[in-house]
């Protein structure tokens, strides 16, 4: 057992109250890898961590992520910064499609040196469970191989990975003209196999005008629900697409990106329950000022969680410390909100809240003591990360 004493401020979810908390001189007892214990003056433990009076808070769950690709794509940053809009840069060759051909190209082993190198980072930075999504594949083998990444990497990693399956990212070159047979590869094809693999617990898609739209998407969703894959979904993240209607009309989960997500499609995801997780890293990176609103999203009583969407090409931020930074700087959430979204919120959209997300009694010990005493902080500091260590499962780590 481990016992961390003289912790600051405690900042949790708390399942019993509902709410975001703000203790201070509690102490924690970890056994093995849960948190046997949460309180006041408990009992004398041989190994105890002293906190020196330094914030506490759970492990960030990053519930957004595409990190099966082989290189970041520099040239598409180039040409942004350049002017050139995303879309334009689509367009010229770049975007999704340039990340396809290199992963196709990649042997197994590459990709599992490359995804675990990433992994190091993102637990560093105080990520203890991260959703990773495949999608830059694009045909039945490199979806499957992609997916074979994360389970490898999964299987010796300390972060915890929850894999979704993607395989509706584009439409790959050899579908331009036949994007409906691209779906019917989709859900004949992929989807069987990746369920009777047991690969993936999530299927996402793309739905924007000029990838996949409102009819391909519930299809594709559809089918995968009924081989087991839970439905989430990329949805009005450039353009209102009904993204949001889509969403909750299948009933997703979660509805990720909504930059541009309308009234209706406001009101759909109240209505059916869908979790908003919002991606200002994305916004930021891409030099948008666009980002989703928050604001309204939270009035009308929709959860919201925040999850960082690295990739290649829009988000190569892997800190949800930074994201946190960008939802209170640019979308006007409070410091407590940014962080339960980050943690609790974001483990409800993994459908995992029963265990991580918060530090409480019973739940995995995925715990961050860092060197901040106030967890206004965590969003106040930018450029460093004061992180002292992580404990994940119990173990713990130490961080830079
Ligand atoms: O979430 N929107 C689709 N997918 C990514 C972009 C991926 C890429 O550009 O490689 C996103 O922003
Ligand atoms: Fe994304």
């Amino acid at each position: 057992m481990i016992k961390l004493s003289n912790i600051g401020q405690l900042v949790t979810y708390n399942s019993i109250t509902g709410s975001m908390e703000c203790k201070e001189n509690v102490e924690i007892i970890i056994d093995d890898n849960k948190i046997y214990k949460v309180g006041i003056e408990l009992q004398d433990i041989e190994h105890n961590i002293d906190c020196n009076s330094m914030l506490v808070t759970p492990g960030f769950v990053d519930s957004h992520t595409h990190p099966v690709f082989y290189d970041e794509r520099i040239d598409d940053f180039s040409m942004r910064v350049n002017g050139k809009t995303y879309g334009e840069i689509v367009k010229m060759g770049g975007g999704i499609s340039s990340s396809v051909i290199a992963l196709r190209q990649a042997s197994i082993d590459e990709l599992i040196d490359k995804v675990e190198e990433r992994m190091d980072r993102f637990l560093k930075l105080g990520t203890t469970t991260i959703e990773c999504k495949s999608g830059y594949g694009l045909n039945t083998e490199s979806e499957l191989k992609s997916l074979q990444v994360i389970h490898e990497v999964n299987l010796k990693h300390e972060i915890s990975m929850v894999p979704t399956f993607m395989g509706a990212h584009a439409f790959p070159s050899e579908y331009s003209d036949n994007h409906d047979g691209y779906v019917d590869l989709i859900c004949k094809e992929m989807i069987p196999l990746v369920s009777y693999q047991g690969l993936a617990v999530f299927n996402d898609v793309f739905c924007e005008n000029g990838y996949f739209d409102f009819n391909q998407t519930r299809k594709i969703l559809n089918v995968g629900r009924s081989y087991g894959l839970r439905p989430r979904l990329h949805a009005d993240e450039f353009e209102d697409s009904n993204g949001a209607l889509c969403a909750g009309e299948v009933k997703c989960i979660s509805a990720d990106h909504l930059m541009k997500v309308s009234e209706k499609g406001i009101e759909s995801l109240y209505k059916n329950n869908v979790i908003a997780t919002l991606l200002p890293g994305t916004t930021f990176f891409l030099g948008l000022n666009s980002y989703a609103p928050y604001e309204k999203l939270n009035n009308v009583g929709i959860d919201v969680a925040l999850a960082s969407d690295y990739n290649p090409g829009s988000c190569t931020i892997q800190s949800m410390s930074f994201i946190i930074s960008l939802a209170c700087i640019n979308m006007g959430m409070n410091v407590l909100d940014a962080i339960k979204a980050a943690t609790f919120n974001g483990a409800r959209s993994l459908m995992l809240e029963n265990s991580i997300g918060s530090i409480e009694e019973g739940k995995n010990a995925d715990i961050i003591v860092w060197n901040i005493k106030r967890y206004e902080q965590i969003a106040q500091i930018i450029s460093n990360h004061p992180l002292q260590f992580i404990f994940k499962n119990g173990k713990k780590i130490f961080t830079a």
